[in-house]
């Protein structure tokens, strides 16, 4: 059910095959103003070729042009603006989507292409920031998409539970730490410690040294060193599998950078054989002048490996393992300059592989403009913001709806919704500033606002005790507010394939709240339960919808309750 498929196919024997289907596809508009029609096509790139003005050809197609679903074709402005049929493609897209349900918007393009997704990945013995947060949504969403749309996600949280910081917190453990109070309250007690190394190093440098020696005893396996590792790690990960369980977020790799480290020095043989490994200051590094950019570290002069180097060793085994044909790693935009030498590192290295990595980088979470930096302790602890918001959503519902009856559950997916809804809405490029207040509004743009026009719409569907029966959907309303909503309805899988394309799940979470919005005044100003004779068609309309919000915020990573 795609008219501008159908739109496209028209133009194209119109114009006796003279341009591709595909391009002429992606030329199809919406018209700005919906009384200029339903899809528009520009006349102006043809009017170069045709050395004719737009106008004409508009004109001249307009006399083509003509369909059964089409109610006119016009020529405007070098436009050719197309008006569908109203009744007959109302029916055939309500049909359509409750025969589909969640499968409405589903394609194959991906073709079981395997896409590897690098996300979330937050640190051991540090807190889940919100900053993590933003990998965390962004990843999920992505992965839902590409699944969605026919590729097999696989989800790699890449811990990052190795690497000098782990030197030092052994040494501040050993000199301030006391296995009591890290037992009772394991992240914040580490936190504190890692703060105070900073601090106190500023003043002692000496302590980088040491924070040094012991990250080498890790790598070399020291007994001690490994043991407060394991425990560190242990515990880190309890706390981030709460986080996980709150987001309904799970993956299909747990293999941090730890994992690598007996992968690394296979990197560096290789490395050696090609002759791209140089010696600089003690280091060794591969250079990458010719791409303009700084040389990538590989060992440093005490032998110690590299957060590049283990990216390289990872890069590596996703290929030989999934044998992808894109990897994905979701990293904040500050990461971009990693990304681009370890990425030029296995174009150098000959991986044919390396054309299917891509840094998909997002800004940061900002607070008061600034950035929150976990060094100095300024951070906001995720798993308190979410309680926060589940805690909010439930006092919420217990002043609207108290006698609903899985309270709990609901204000879960609420307050987590809230959370997700309001990251996703922002183009992920864009900083976004910390505000626990914005996003927790319930109402405006948010996840609640969609969720909760999903269960109006629900509620709607029990009250006039629908029955499903796509034979008896006879639309008949032809009004801009039943319209509208078709046309929301129709555009869902366009908007699916084009954020999916881009990983960009804000158009999703934008078309949500137009869909929402759309709805909202469909209900408030058209009887659905009123008029006997068109009720069943009507609630067909709000059933279609219920399956688009549903479906749409699944693809977010957000629950849609029937009841809130
Ligand atoms: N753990 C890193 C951090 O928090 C992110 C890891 C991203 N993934 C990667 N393959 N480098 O900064």
């Amino acid at each position: 059910m795609n008219y501008k498929l159908d739109f496209s196919a028209l133009l194209f024997e119109a114009l006796d095959g003279k341009l591709e289907k595909n391009k002429l596809f992606g030329m199809i508009e919406k018209p700005k103003y919906s009384h200029l029609g339903d899809l528009a096509f520009p006349c102006f790139e043809l009017s170069k070729q045709y050395r004719k003005p737009p106008q004409t050809i508009a004109i001249e197609l307009a006399n083509k042009i003509e369909s059964p679903l089409f109610e006119k074709v016009e020529a405007i402005g070098g436009y050719l603006n197309v008006f569908l049929e109203k009744q007959p493609v109302s029916n055939l897209i309500l049909v359509s989507v409750i025969n589909k349900k969640n499968h409405y918007g589903t394609s194959k393009v991906g073709n079981g292409d395997v896409v590897t997704i690098d996300f979330s990945s937050p640190n051991i013995a540090k807190p889940f920031s919100m900053g993590h947060l933003r990998s965390t949504v962004i990843g999920n969403a992505i992965a839902l998409m590409l699944d969605k749309c026919g590729f097999k996600p696989v989800r790699i949280n890449y811990l990052g539970d190795w690497g000098t910081q782990f030197g030092k917190l052994i040494v501040a453990y050993k000199l301030w730490g006391n296995e009591h109070t890290v037992r009772e309250n394991p992240i914040k007690e580490l936190l504190k410690l890692y703060v105070k190394f900073h601090e106190e190093a500023e003043i002692n440098p000496q302590l980088n040294e040491k924070g040094r020696e012991w990250f080498k005893k890790l790598e070399e396996a020291d007994e001690e060193a490994i043991s407060l590792w394991e425990w560190f790690k242990g515990e880190s990960l309890k706390e981030f599998s709460k986080i996980y369980d709150l987001l309904g977020i799970s993956f299909d790799s747990y293999n941090g950078e730890a994992f690598f480290n007996d992968k690394m020095e296979n990197i560096v043989e290789i490395l050696k054989e090609k002759s791209l490994l140089e010696t600089s200051d003690g280091a060794q590094v591969v250079t990458l002048n010719e791409k303009g950019l700084p040389p990538c570290l590989i060992k440093k002069r005490d032998e110690t490996t590299l957060y590049a180097t283990r990216d390289l060793a990872a890069a590596l085994y996703r290929q030989n393992t999934y044998n992808f044909s894109k990897s994905l790693y979701i990293v904040g935009n500050e990461q971009s300059l990693h990304f681009n030498q370890v990425f030029a590192v296995l174009e150098k290295m000959e991986y044919q592989w390396h054309n299917g990595l891509a840094h998909i980088p997002f800004g940061m979470i900002l607070k008061e403009g600034k950035k929150m930096s976990t060094r100095k302790g300024k951070v906001v602890l995720l798993e308190d913001v979410l309680n926060e918001a589940i805690w909010l959503a439930e006092q919420n519902i217990l002043t609207k709806n108290p006698n609903l009856k899985s309270k709990k559950e609901v204000a879960s997916a609420v307050g987590t919704g809230a959370i997700i809804f309001h990251d996703l809405k922002h183009f992920r490029q864009n900083d976004i500033e910390f505000s626990l207040h914005e996003m927790l509004k319930f109402e405006g743009e948010t996840g609640p606002y969609v969720q909760y026009t999903h269960a109006r719409a629900f509620s709607l569907l029990r009250k006039g005790q629908y029955e499903e029966d796509i034979n008896s959907i006879q639309i008949k309303d032809q009004d801009n507010y039943t319209w509208e909503v078709i046309i929301n309805l129709m555009e869902f899988p366009e908007v699916i394939e084009k954020s999916m394309e881009s990983y960009d799940p804000s158009q999703i979470a934008k078309y949500l709240i137009e869909l929402s919005r759309s709805f909202n005044k469909y209900y408030s100003s058209v009887r659905i339960l009123d008029d006997e004779l068109n009720k069943h068609s009507r609630l067909s309309l709000v059933h279609s919808v219920t399956i688009v919000l549903k479906e749409g915020l699944r693809l977010l990573g957000i629950k849609a309750p029937e009841e809130m």
